[in-house]
C-alpha cells in the first residue's frame, strides 16, 4: 500500500527544515510527501505571499528530492480542515494511506482541531520534533509517530526577517527559492509606486522587471548576494525618466561630485543620481546595493561581483533590443562575468567612437583594469 504524507502550513516562505521535515518522513517509510501550502487560517494575518508564489516556491524546493511533491488540495478555500483534506487526498490517490506530518509544536493544541477524534480515526500523525517542543507531548486518541532527529531551528518568520535585511539566508532555504524570491521581489517592500512616482512608464518598468529578475539568475550563478541583486534591478533606472535638467538639480541636491561628462548626459546620469534617491527618499543603506545602481552607467574600478551582476544584467535582460554583441555577451554572462563585463565595455567604447563622440579616459582605464584581472585569473 501506498503510504503518502501530507506536510501543511502557510509556507509563507517554504524553508529548509520542511524539507529536512518531509525527508526524515520519507525515510521513516513514506513514500512520498506532498508539500501543501495553505490557505491563511482565520486567526492568522494573511500570508506574505499570494498563494500562486507560495506554490511556485514549493514546486522549486521539491526538485529536491524526487518523492517530494506538491499539491494545492490545502487551497481550496478560506478554510480548509484537515479533516476535510484527508478524505480528498484518499480519492486522489486510490487505496493509499494518508499520513499527516506535522511539527511537535503543533502537539499541545492537536485535540483541538476541526472534529480531530475523526481525523485521529482517519490518519495518523508523523511528528517532528523542534527545538523547544515536546515531541512525546500525549495526545489522546491520536495515533503519533516521533521521527527521528531534531529539526533545524528556523521558522518562516526568521526566514523573513533575515530576507528584508537583504541576508540571502544561506543554509536556510532550498536551492532555487531565493532566487525565485528575488526575481519577484517576494518579502521586499513593494517599490513599484516609487517607480510610478518618478515617471516609469510601461516600456521601462518591462524592463526594470527583466532587470530584476536577470540580476537575482546571474547573481544565483556567480555567488553574488541574491536578494540585493533583486533590490538593485528594481531600483536602478528609478531616475532615468527625469528630464536631464532636473536630475541635474537632484545630483547638486544631494551634493554628488560628478565629472562635467557625467552630469551633462542622463544615460550617465541617471546611475548615480538613483542610488541617491534610493539612499535619501527611499531608505536603503545597503552599501552593495547602492553602489550596484550607482556604477551601471559608468562602471567603476574595481567592481564588486554585484555591480558586474548589475551592469550585465541591465544589458542582456531578455526584453533588451538586439543590438551587435548581445548574443555573444548573453552567453559569456553564464560562464564568466569578467568576460561579459568587458565585452559590453568594449561595444560602448566601440559605439561611442564610432559616433565621434569622446571617450574619458576613465572608461579606458577601466577596461583596462578588467583585462588586468581577466589575465590574472587565467
Ligand atoms: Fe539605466
Ligand atoms: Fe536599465
Amino acid at each position: 500500500m501506498q503510504r503518502i504524507g501530507v506536510l501543511g502550513g502557510m509556507m509563507d516562505p517554504v524553508h529548509s527544515g520542511h524539507i529536512q521535515a518531509a525527508e526524515a518522513a520519507l525515510n521513516a517509510g513514506l513514500d512520498r510527501v506532498l508539500l501543501a501550502p495553505c490557505q491563511t487560517p482565520a486567526h492568522r494575518p494573511a500570508a506574505l505571499a499570494s498563494a500562486a508564489h507560495r506554490l511556485e516556491m514549493c514546486r522549486i524546493a521539491a526538485r529536491a528530492d524526487a518523492r517530494l511533491e506538491v499539491s494545492d488540495i490545502e487551497l481550496r478555500g478560506d478554510t480548509c480542515y484537515a479533516v476535510d483534506t484527508v478524505p480528498l487526498l484518499s480519492q486522489r490517490y486510490p487505496g493509499a494511506q494518508i499520513v499527516w506530518i506535522a511539527g511537535a509544536d503543533k502537539l499541545p493544541s492537536l485535540s483541538r482541531w476541526y472534529q480531530a477524534e475523526a481525523l485521529f480515526a482517519a490518519c495518523e500523525f508523523y511528528v517532528f520534533p523542534r527545538p523547544g517542543y515536546d515531541a512525546a507531548c500525549p495526545v489522546p486518541g491520536a495515533r503519533i509517530r516521533v521521527l527521528s532527529g531534531t529539526q533545524m531551528d528556523v521558522s518562516s518568520g526568521s526566514v523573513v526577517e533575515r530576507l528584508r535585511r537583504l541576508d540571502d539566508a544561506e543554509g536556510l532555504l532550498p536551492p532555487g527559492v531565493g532566487r525565485y524570491m528575488a526575481a519577484n521581489g517576494l518579502y521586499q517592500p513593494d517599490y513599484e509606486p516609487a517607480l510610478l512616482q518618478y515617471g516609469m512608464g510601461e516600456k521601462r518598468m518591462a524592463h526594470t522587471l527583466g532587470v530584476r529578475a536577470t540580476a537575482a539568475a546571474l547573481a544565483e550563478r556567480h555567488g553574488a548576494p541574491v536578494q540585493a541583486a533583486g533590490v538593485a534591478g528594481m531600483l536602478h533606472d528609478i531616475a532615468k525618466p527625469l528630464p536631464l535638467e532636473r536630475m541635474r538639480e537632484l545630483a547638486l541636491k544631494y551634493r554628488l561630485n560628478l565629472p562635467e561628462a557625467v552630469m551633462n548626459s542622463g544615460n550617465l546620469l541617471h546611475g548615480p543620481l538613483a542610488a541617491a534617491i534610493v539612499e535619501h527618499e527611499i531608505g536603503i543603506t545597503d552599501k552593495r546595493v547602492l553602489s550596484a545602481i550607482a556604477c551601471h552607467t559608468t562602471g567603476k574600478m574595481g567592481m564588486s561581483m554585484l555591480d558586474k551582476v548589475l551592469y550585465i544584467a541591465d544589458a542582456i535582460e531578455p526584453g533588451r533590443a538586439d543590438y551587435p554583441g548581445l548574443s555573444e555577451i548573453r552567453a559569456a554572462a553564464e560562464t564568466d562575468l569578467d568576460a561579459a563585463v568587458l565585452m559590453s565595455m568594449e561595444r560602448t567604447r566601440d559605439y561611442v567612437l564610432a559616433r565621434g563622440l569622446t571617450f574619458s579616459e576613465e572608461y579606458q582605464r577601466m577596461i583596462e583594469d578588467m583585462k588586468r584581472q581577466k589575465e590574472e585569473r587565467t
